[in-house]
């Protein structure tokens, strides 16, 4: 059967006809008027419609970057679009008009998904997937269950207090793990040196044309990949929260494998290095267990738009 699988992010929307293998057949993109739900909606069913012209869809999975209902029809919160107990399944199926399934996923639970099925984890039972983008977003799979909880909003990782009276976070709450581990907080603390340090900043001053709210995570990846000891400082020292809180769900979890997805991970060795050095060294009983293996997500831009269509078909 195919299914589509629908990323919502920030900025834009991908989505795509997806195979039993993990196939992306067909994809499309829309831009989308940053959080407006209806408009989101409205994008959705857009390029529902559009994929469907060409294939015969039986089931369509969306992945939206909040909290989730156990029926998997609306999005309950989320800390950075205004979803609040919103029935985005049901609007979707009613500006398309259909009668197949239509569920509602946490982003990064399919991305992960489809780590766990097609991509860096599929030769594990148990696994971990952190997304690092605007938030930090977990996947936990255990003995080959994709872990929802009780009610459906369980592996929302970003939200475990790594800092008391820390940063104030979208959730309501302080020093939430995604303060410090997100592409959210590369930026937020390549801005600040900036501001602080513009000398030591000038590679990344430069390719913001100069102005220092132009700075995004990307620029930071390739000033790092160009040399730039500030860009490289920067990704390390996510990388080291990324590893410590890692450590700290390996103490609950015991995964065996660790992924990096979402935009960050794109930095590739210089984000992985630092984290898998601070997990080592943040690790309970290190040397008297088995250590997770560290990896970089095998199906960037798509993962949520294959584990979303593939969640969508169970
Ligand atoms: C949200 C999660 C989401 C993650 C990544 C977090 O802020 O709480 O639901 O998976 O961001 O988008
Ligand atoms: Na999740
Ligand atoms: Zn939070």
């Amino acid at each position: 059967m195919h299914a589509i699988g629908v990323d919502i992010g920030g900025t834009k929307i991908a989505a795509g006809v997806v195979d039993e293998h993990g196939n992306i057949l067909a994809q499309t993109r829309i831009a989308t008027v940053a959080d407006d739900p209806a408009s989101i909606d409205a994008s959705i069913a857009a390029v529902c419609k559009e994929l469907s012209q060409e294939y015969t869809i039986g089931a369509i999975g969306l992945a939206a970057a909040g909290f989730c209902s156990p029926d998997r029809s609306s999005v309950q919160f989320a800390p950075n679009i205004t979803w609040r107990d919103y029935p985005i399944a049901a609007n979707v199926r009613e500006l398309i008009g259909t009668d197949i399934p239509i569920v509602v996923e946490n982003d990064a639970n399919a991305a992960g998904w489809a780590e766990f099925q097609f991509g860096a984890a599929r030769h594990v039972s148990n696994m971990l997937t952190l997304t690092v983008g605007t938030g930090l977003g977990g996947a936990i799979v255990i003995d080959g269950q994709l872990v929802r909880g009780g009610f459906g909003v369980g592996a929302e990782v970003g939200h475990m207090r790594v800092v008391p009276n820390g940063h104030l976070c979208g959730c309501g709450h302080e020093g939430c793990w995604e303060q410090y581990s997100s592409g959210s907080a590369l930026v937020r603390e390549a801005r600040a040196a900036a501001i602080k340090e513009p000398a030591v900043a000038a590679s990344l001053i430069e390719r913001a044309g100069g102005d220092v709210s132009q700075i995004n995570g990307p620029i930071v990846t390739a000033a790092a990949q160009d040399g730039d000891e500030l860009s490289l400082h920067l990704l390390s020292e996510l990388g080291r929260w990324i590893g410590e809180g890692a450590a700290s769900v390996a103490a609950l979890l015991d995964p065996e494998i660790i992924v990096l997805g979402g935009g960050v991970a794109a930095a590739g060795e210089l984000l992985l290095k630092p984290a898998r050095e601070a997990f080592l060294e943040a690790l309970p009983a290190r040397g008297h267990r088995a250590e997770a293996e560290f990896a970089i997500a095998q199906m960037g831009n798509s993962a949520g738009i294959v584990g979303a269509a593939d969640l969508a078909r169970r």
